[in-house]
């Protein structure tokens, strides 16, 4: 009894103590540390804080002093204060953008080899205050941080090409990537569809090649296409790019401009159809996909991007120029008379040869004003330039070998990188091109490809989010889309992998969207989001729900009504005795704080049986395993990327299900997608056998080039254990399609047997 008096006099006494001053904010700041040590007791913030800096770092001290100033309401001193906060340089510390942070009651010290490693130091300090203040002072938790990234590269792209954002939203985006100490900014000035950075020597870009007569409604596979017939366009004028390279240099960041060639390239061709090797007059492309239009290698082409990038290297200090690479159609290559006898004169092996002939030329001439090239994994084939750097976007294959040839690579696989894809499996989503990539899976990324040593790692330069606009016309989508998938991978480049924590991250990022919220930006949030699972435990069928994050309750309903705050509370896997339509939501009390999650399970006689596949799924489309394809749960009808729609590239398939016992069978249906724009085929055959005593071969027809292709057979009355399904593949994309003479992909869903 008398113990717990005295600590409760103790606590008394304490709490009175600390309550004086207002409680200070807990470190949560993204991307994590290296090493971070809470110390005891708070800084004061107030205006008899000084502030001070040495000459090299006047800029960042200003963009502190700013802070505090106009957006914290305290207006610091500059001398005879009570504390100080106080930037130094020290040159003992090794990596140009570290930086150490000590924070004790006395004072603020933040030391650095260079004011970029400050503007980092600066950047955490700045998580460590809250967003607005209305008080005298403010309270700053005492630690001591000593931090620097895993990876010298860390980057984010933005194709402006098929949609044009303005100098204020670009200034918005690198303001924020600052903030997440990200360092790089890719822009992608020129596409098929546009071409937006203004050439002086060139006025066609500008008149014509920035503009397009009409843009694709929908997305590209919805068919027959239809057009808006609404002019659009606009380029950067070269004063509003120096003003967003000094905006971004004021940031620490660097941003390197892509200039696509060979291909990639139908609206400078529209602008100056001497360029291509037709000469026939094309237009600014009005949809997304591949084209045919290729620069012809002629010495013109060479000069006039020689002249390109005589006018590019003047406006951006960066070491790098992108040239593109990616996705070069060599079809008009191969029908001109030049090219074939430029192969011939050059020695060249075929047209692969003469791409590697284009960009090893362009290469040496942009080596020779004092830059490097940067090139998507493309640039590979037919041999690498020298000193050229891969962006391996196609998985890390393209990673792997060069890192292998002794040669820099950034990683931006499709996989983890590609925040154009779909982030929630929620049928509501915006539009976007397809895929799933999902919070969790970014931030799992790790840009080492585990096929590298420790040696062949040090060629790992970093990784990049791409963000390609085909599917996202405004600012305000753009940073749906980007974010929170960009923090994920600020901490995924920032952060050393052994530190990286998922939980610990989304707690994080809950209290840094209120820094979001702040600036403005119109994340996603998919933080409560449900997913379900079927759960077969010998004959019971049961759903279970989890939320992405938990700690909130999550309400369902099983009789399709919408669930509400009195709905049923989930605690245990619901069991499914009939077919039923399932909603959920997370609640966080009686404010809903999710979208609803609502799935449709079809009993049917393979619902949780027993299943074989002859091929694994691609791993980037396995989502749901191969149970997936009998869970009596059907995939989206609008995307691939589902958890429900398995994907395998270029192989035959065979799959067995074992129905237990001898079972009626009076039907099998299935679904196979068809989105030919992605490189995926349904398949011209399935042959069905029945316990190796019935078969039946049958042709499957894509109508029209439907998105999605049903097949169905009927039998009567067929008794039946083991079904085996014979799906070959397509084979390869026909000419003229997108991807010609790639393998194909095929998708299927759910094997509905009753
Ligand atoms: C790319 O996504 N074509 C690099």
């Amino acid at each position: 009894m008398k113990l717990s008096l005295f600590l409760s006099i103790f606590l008394l006494i304490f709490s009175n103590c600390s309550s004086k001053n207002e409680k200070a904010i807990q470190p949560q700041i993204i991307p994590l540390p290296h090493s971070q040590n809470i110390i005891e007791g708070n800084f004061i913030l107030s205006k008899e804080t000084a502030i001070i800096g040495g000459y090299e770092l006047k800029d960042v001290t200003n963009y502190l002093n700013n802070f505090i100033t106009n957006d914290l309401n305290i207006k610091s001193t500059s001398k005879e204060a009570k504390n100080g906060i106080h930037l130094l340089i020290d040159t003992t510390i090794k990596n140009d953008e570290e930086y150490h942070l000590l924070i004790d009651k006395k004072k603020i010290l933040l030391k650095s080899k260079t004011a970029k490693g400050a503007f980092y130091g600066v950047q955490t300090l700045l998580q460590l205050l809250p967003i607005a203040n209305t008080s005298k002072s403010i309270s700053i938790q005492c630690l001591e941080i000593k931090d620097k990234p895993q990876f010298s590269y860390r980057g984010m792209h933005l194709d402006v090409g098929r949609h044009f954002f303005p100098v204020n939203f670009i200034k918005k985006y690198i303001d924020i990537l600052s903030r997440l100490k990200i360092n790089t900014f890719h822009w992608h000035l020129t596409e098929d569809q546009g071409w937006r950075i203004e050439i002086k020597k060139y006025p066609k870009l500008q008149e014509i090649a920035a503009y397009r007569n009409e843009t694709l409604i929908g997305h590209y596979n919805d068919q027959p296409h239809k057009f808006d017939g609404k002019k659009y366009g606009g380029y950067y004028s070269q004063k509003e790019i120096k003003e967003i390279v000094k905006y971004a240099s004021d940031r620490f960041i660097d941003i390197i401009p892509e200039i696509e060639m060979p291909g990639h390239s139908q609206a400078a061709i529209a602008a100056y159809p001497e360029l291509g090797c037709t000469g026939d007059s094309v237009k600014v492309a009005t949809k997304w996909g591949g084209f045919k239009e290729i620069y012809c290698p002629k010495e013109t082409t060479f000069a006039f991007l020689e002249d390109v990038i005589d006018e590019v290297v003047e406006l951006f200090p960066s070491k790098y120029i992108h040239i593109g690479g990616d996705e070069a159609p060599k079809t008009n290559w191969k029908n001109s008379k030049y090219c074939q006898e430029l192969i011939k004169s050059k020695n060249l092996k075929d047209e692969h040869g003469l791409q590697s002939y284009f960009i090893s030329r362009m290469a040496k001439y942009i080596n020779s004003k004092g830059k490097q090239i940067i090139g998507w994994d493309e640039i590979l084939e037919g041999g690498l330039a020298p000193n050229a750097t891969v962006m391996s976007w196609r998985g890390t294959k393209g990673a792997i070998e060069a890192v292998k040839q002794k040669h820099h690579v950034i990683l931006t696989p499709m996989s983890h990188c590609y925040f154009d894809y779909y982030q929630s499996e929620n049928e509501k989503e915006p539009l976007a091109i397809g895929g799933y990539l999902p919070l969790e899976k970014v931030y799992s990324f790790n840009p080492i490809p585990k096929e590298l040593n420790e040696e062949e790692a040090k060629y790992v330069l970093g990784a990049q989010g791409n963000i390609w606009t085909e599917y996202i016309k405004t600012s305000d989508k753009l940073e749906y889309m980007a974010f929170p998938r960009v923090i994920a991978l600020a901490e995924a480049t920032w952060t050393k992998s052994s530190l990286k924590n998922y939980t610990d991250f989304k707690h994080r990022l809950i209290h840094f969207q209120n820094r979001l919220d702040a600036l403005n930006i119109n994340y996603a949030n998919h933080l409560y989001e449900i997913n379900g699972k079927i759960l077969t435990v010998k004959d019971s069928i049961k759903y279970q729900l989890s939320a992405n994050t938990s700690g909130k309750q999550i309400h369902y309903t099983t009789d399709n009504s919408e669930p509400t705050s009195t709905s049923s509370i989930y605690s245990l896997p619901i069991p499914v005795n009939k077919s039923s339509t399932i909603k959920a939501a997370s609640f966080d009390n009686s404010k809903k704080i999710s979208t609803i999650h609502s799935v449709s399970i079809y009993k049917h006689k393979a619902l949780g049986k027993k299943i074989t596949l002859n091929n694994s799924p691609h791993k980037s489309y396995n989502a749901g395993g191969k149970e997936a394809l009998i869970n009596g749960i059907s995939g989206s009808n609008e995307r691939y990327g589902d958890k429900e729609w398995l994907g395998f590239w270029g192989k035959d398939l065979i799959i067995t299900i074992d129905l237990g016992s001898s079972l009626e069978v009076n039907s099998i249906s299935t679904r196979f997608y068809n989105a030919n724009g992605q490189w995926i085929y349904a398949p011209k055959k399935i042959e069905i056998t029945f316990d190796e005593n019935f078969s039946s071969k049958e042709t499957i027809n894509a109508f029209n080039n439907n998105l999605l292709v049903e097949f169905k057979k009927q039998f009567k009355n067929k008794k039946v254990r083991f079904i085996t399904l014979k799906i070959p593949n397509y084979g390869y994309i026909p000419e003229g399609k997108q991807g010609a003479g790639n393998k194909v992909w095929t998708f299927i869903d759910e094997i509905v047997i009753d």
